[in-house]
Order: structure tokens, then sequence, then C-alpha cells
């Protein structure tokens, strides 16, 4: 099993303002890989969420790290420079496979900017921020994710 953490980027959901459903799917369609050992809910701010990520993989030596949420075109959607920041290698067949499912969906996959990477030892994940966009894309993620966290330990 593998420990896994879920960063929430939304400003409303920060304020508590917004119930964290998406943060929530991730937990229930990841249970059969790993634990949750943290989360949170941080406003779609670079520092705050390049941050987070530092802390999970360096100090928590978390194997997993998926994000919701700030990938659009917003001027509040930095989740991707967040991660791009804090990651030492790129990992791009991820967001490229869930693009590439994800438009046979809806067209509107094509304004995700999500972006996967390596720190360490972790693997960080963007995703988009709807429940729906989470289901879809850790859908096309899943098979192939215990392989590629298994090679990284
Ligand atoms: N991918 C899938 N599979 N399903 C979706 O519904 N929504 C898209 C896209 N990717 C979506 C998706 C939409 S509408 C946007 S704007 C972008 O993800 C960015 O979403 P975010 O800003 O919430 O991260």
């Amino acid at each position: 099993m593998f420990s896994i953490g879920i960063i929430t980027a939304s400003d409303k959901g920060s304020r508590g303002e917004r119930e964290d459903v998406s943060g929530r799917t991730i937990a229930t369609m990841l249970a059969g890989i790993g634990e949750v050992k943290h989360y949170v809910v941080v406003p779609d701010e670079r520092e705050a969420l390049s941050g987070e990520i530092i802390n999970m993989a360096d100090a928590l030596a978390i194997d997993l790290i998926l994000t919701t949420g700030g990938t659009g075109l917003s001027p509040r959607d930095v989740t991707p420079e967040a991660t791009l920041a804090v990651v030492d290698r790129l990992v791009p067949g991820i967001p490229e496979a869930m693009r590439a499912k994800s438009l046979e969906v809806t067209s509107r996959a094509m304004l995700s900017r999500a972006v996967a990477g390596i720190r360490g030892r972790t693997l960080i994940i963007n995703l988009p921020g709807s429940p729906k966009g989470v289901k879809e894309c850790l859908e096309v993620v899943l098979p192939a994710l215990e392989h590629g966290l298994a090679i990284m330990k």
C-alpha cells in the first residue's frame, strides 16, 4: 500500500464556502492502492500549493500526491505552475493520456493544463477541479499507477 496526499486547490473551499466533493472522490477511488495520510484544502495561490507539495514530499515522504482544481485558464488557476516549480522530472504521459481519453467525453478537456512530475520519490499528478473530471481522469491513470509507484520505491 502507498501513502497518498490530496491537495484541493480552491479559493471557496479554503474559506469553507464549498464542500470538497472532489477530494473525497479521490480518496474513495484510491482506497484500493493506498491510504490517505494528509489532506488539505488551499486557496488558488502558487506559494501555498508549492509549499504543500514540498511538505508532503519532503517532510511526510508521501508516495503519491493528487491535486484537484486550478488547472484551467482563469487567472487564478496556478496549480500547474506551482507543481512545475517543485518537481525534478516531468511525467508527460500521464496528462497526455488524461487529456486524450477525456477529449472523447468533452472537448473542454483541452482546457486542462494539468501536469505530472516527480519530486524525489513522490509522484505528483494534477487533476481537474470537478468531481466528474476527477473521476474520468483517475480512471485513465489507475491501471498504470501501482506499477509506476512501485518503480519509484
Ligand atoms: N476532463 C474530464 N475528463 N472531464 C471534465 O469534465 N473538465 C474540463 C477539463 N478537463 C473536464 C476535464 C474543464 S471544463 C476545465 S476548465 C479544465 O479541465 C480545467 O479544470 P480546473 O480549472 O477545474 O482544474
